[in-house]
């Protein structure tokens, strides 16, 4: 198969790219997510790829959607962090841009993109977790993607790593994504401020806002990025829940590589240090057995179009 596209659908952006059988972006364009409605993102969707497939011969399109997706690669169930329940968009994009379609998850469509071209490119079997608005996981194991009976496998950040804990978009409460996600980073920096610690009234101040309700996760990384104590200390604290989550999915995959992606990875060492260091410490029976080492992702912003590309190649073997 030649060329596909890949679509990456995120909170604010919906980025789109015609990329290679090698993973090369060879043309691009984006639109905005539109705020809450359904309709109008799946005609973004539509609008952005539409405008690829009239100058590049495209064989199908790949969209990694920010949910659980049915085995079936069409249908987004539900997002906990998003409008879509039961929404077919799969069926609703393929209707318009007469292409075949496939949905993905989108830390899915991020892992596989860091295994085919990126940071896993030499491994068999890795953990990906990508840390953003939510906790997003993909695991690849002897070479395929595990998928689960229903599809919604690798739902990394609904582990529970806390019994009765914060309420989770999805029901639940006390999942990794309460914790060491972009949302929980903001969450606990606002509460530090309101609470009146000076220590957070003074990263609001190297932020330059006075309001907690203005903070934002790119301003506690700029602000850790420039030694802000305060700051450091809440991505530290992500870096540990993050660790501790991890060394929970060692004992069931064994992976032979942990890659961390998404937005707050940015922050880099000043999550990725306390993350090896948590996970090493609760490691099982850490001294008498081989472990993972952690890595970032390589391709960045587009692990997840890359990604979303490649498996729009790719037919899922049907029972
Ligand atoms: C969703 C996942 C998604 C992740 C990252 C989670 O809340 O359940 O489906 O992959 O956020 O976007
Ligand atoms: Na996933
Ligand atoms: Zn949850």
């Amino acid at each position: 198969m030649g060329l596909t596209i890949g679509i990456d659908v995120g909170g604010t952006k919906i980025a789109a790219g015609v990329v290679d059988e090698h993973g090369a972006i060879i043309a691009r364009t984006h639109r905005d997510t539109p705020a809450d409605s359904v309709d109008a993102t799946a005609a973004a969707i539509c609008d952005a790829a539409a405008e690829l497939i009239a100058n590049h011969a495209v064989e199908a399109v790949g969209i990694g959607a920010a949910g659980f997706v049915s085995s079936d690669r069409s249908t987004v169930l539900f997002a906990p962090n998003l409008a879509w329940r039961d929404e077919p968009l799969g069926a609703r994009v393929t209707e318009q841009l007469k292409v075949p379609v496939v949905v993905e998850n989108d830390a899915n469509a991020a892992a596989w993109g860091e295994f085919a071209f990126g940071a896993a490119k030499d491994v068999e079997d890795m953990v990906c977790i990508t840390v953003g608005t939510g906790i997003g996981g993909g695991v690849v194991i002897e070479g395929e993607m595990l998928r689960g009976a229903h599809g919604v496998a690798a739902e990394l950040g609904h582990m529970r790593v806390v019994p009765g804990g914060h309420r989770c978009g999805c029901g639940s409460r006390g999942c990794l994504e309460q914790y060491a996600s972009g949302k929980a980073l903001v969450r606990e920096g606002r509460a530090q401020a309101e609470s009146g610690s000076l220590a957070a009234v003074q990263m609001l101040s190297v932020c330059g806002i006075t309001d907690p309700a203005e903070l934002t996760g790119p301003m506690i990384t700029d602000a850790a990025v420039q030694g802000d104590p305060c700051a450091v200390e809440l991505l530290d604290d992500l870096g540990r829940w993050l660790g501790e989550g991890v060394a929970s999915l060692a004992t069931i995959f064994d992976p032979s590589l942990v890659v961390i992606g998404g937005g707050v990875s940015a922050a880099k060492d000043l999550i990725m240090k306390s993350a090896v260091q948590a996970f090493e410490k609760v490691l099982p029976a850490k001294a008498n057995r081989p472990h993972a080492p952690f890595t970032l992702a390589e391709l960045g912003n587009d692990a997840g179009l890359i990604g979303a590309a490649d498996l729009a190649r790719r037919p899922v073997p049907t029972l």
